[in-house]
């Protein structure tokens, strides 16, 4: 044990971890800090979210076999105050992906801020320059984006605003290896890389339903493509929620390509917020509440309310699609958006666009990703 934590010190130049926010990713990115013995300090708005950290982190730990080093781990991160997080090396923001929420947050901390201190947004959607206009010490701010499920998705993004300077990209590229992630570096834009690929994929599975094509078709059709979940698994594991605040980022950005699906905002208004709330496109059973963080908790069938929900819209003559047609429409969707963000320069090459969609968002690996794939069908 002494030898891992000995390993990541020598490492990282970043010792210490402040997590604002103590919901999904809060909990999860907290989760991956102790695993790699790095002390975390969280804190949260919410005191109900605060109390239940350590249970919460107890069962993202769960598959840690050894009693005693899960318990380490445990005691690693603890509820601070904002104070308590300005003595932070590097301070990680997970709060609800709201522009103006974020930006007061900052304002809250700045007596506490130390100015050598890094601060990171672990924003999905909202570019970083807007971010970093708001924050005191500019030098010292970037975005740093995990995925989720944290523990599954070996990809981190750094997003560097204009101001960011190059010591803090290298600490925090550093700070993602000793975390046994892969770093990668990537232009500000409005959803980076992953959301701006996620997106399409999702909003084409809302599309399909409107055309008449039934929940299991359209996650069976992503299933056979290779995908590890489909596109409304994933709404539901993320939070509706915070797919509606990245699809309102995306629509303002891109709005000749983007649209808010009534499903969804029907679903926000019912509630229907996915796992993390029991109940969105999928139940997830009766005990889905002490199995929020658990991994590979499967739920336990689709919600017929939503699929009553859908009918409003839907398509009179329902879509005569295939599966396969539904996984290659899926796909193309997202790999369109690949080519406009290579045309963007968001990353340097396709190799980078098609290995964050591998390792970021489970892109099959046998088709190379989005890119590598649609080349390939596009020759055939
Ligand atoms: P969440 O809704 O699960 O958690 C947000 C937490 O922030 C809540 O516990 C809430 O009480 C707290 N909060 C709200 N305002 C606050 C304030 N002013 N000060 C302190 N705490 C406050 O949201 P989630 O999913 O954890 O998302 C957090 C951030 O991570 C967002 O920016 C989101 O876009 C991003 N993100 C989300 C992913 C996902 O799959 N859910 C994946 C990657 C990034």
């Amino acid at each position: 044990m002494a030898k891992r934590s000995a390993l990541v010190s020598s490492y990282s130049r970043v010792q210490s971890i402040g997590i604002l926010g103590a919901g999904l990713m809060g909990l999860e990115i907290a989760a991956l800090n102790v695993r790699n013995f790095f002390p975390v300090r969280i804190y949260d708005s919410d005191p109900a979210m605060l109390a239940t950290v350590h249970s919460r982190l107890a069962e993202e730990l769960a598959d840690v076999e050894d009693d005693e080093v899960r318990a380490e781990m445990l005691s690693l991160a603890e509820p601070g105050t904002l104070e308590e997080l300005g003595e932070c090396d590097l301070l990680i923001e997970a709060i609800v992906e709201k522009m103006e929420v974020k930006a007061e947050l900052y304002q809250t901390m700045k007596p506490f801020l130390r100015p050598n201190a890094i601060f990171t947004s672990n924003t999905s959607t909202i570019p970083i320059e807007k971010l970093s206009d708001v924050f005191p010490y500019p030098k010292n701010f970037a975005g740093l984006h995990f995925l989720h499920p944290v523990w599954n998705r070996e990809l981190v993004e750094v997003i560097p605003s204009s101001k960011t300077s190059e010591l803090v990209l290298q600490r925090l590229s550093d700070y993602a290896i000793s975390l046994e992630k892969t770093p990668l570096c990537v232009s500000d834009c409005p959803g980076f890389v992953v959301n701006r690929l996620l997106q399409p994929y999702l909003n084409e599975g809302l599309n399909l339903l409107l055309e008449g094509v039934p929940m299991e078709k359209v996650e069976e059709g992503a299933l056979e493509f290779g995908m590890t979940w489909g596109p409304l698994r994933i709404m539901d594991e993320i939070g509706l929620d915070t797919v509606m605040n990245a699809g309102k980022v995306l629509y303002m950005a891109y709005p000749e390509r983007t649209a808010l699906s009534p499903i969804l905002v029907s679903m926000m208004k019912k509630k229907l917020l996915g796992r993390k709330r029991g109940e969105g496109f999928y139940l997830w059973g009766e005990n889905w509440r002490e199995n929020v963080h658990t991994h590979d908790f499967q739920p336990s069938g689709f919600n017929p309310a939503v699929q009553k929900l859908v009918e409003k819209w839907k398509a009179e003559k329902p879509l005569d699609i295939s599966t396969a047609e539904i996984g290659n429409r899926l796909a193309a969707a997202m790999a369109d958006e690949a080519f406009r963000i290579l045309e963007d320069d968001v990353v340097s090459d396709q190799g980078q666009v098609d290995m964050a969609a591998v390792i970021g968002l489970a892109f099959p690996e046998s088709k190379r990703g989005p890119i590598a794939w649609k080349l390939y069908e596009a020759e055939r």
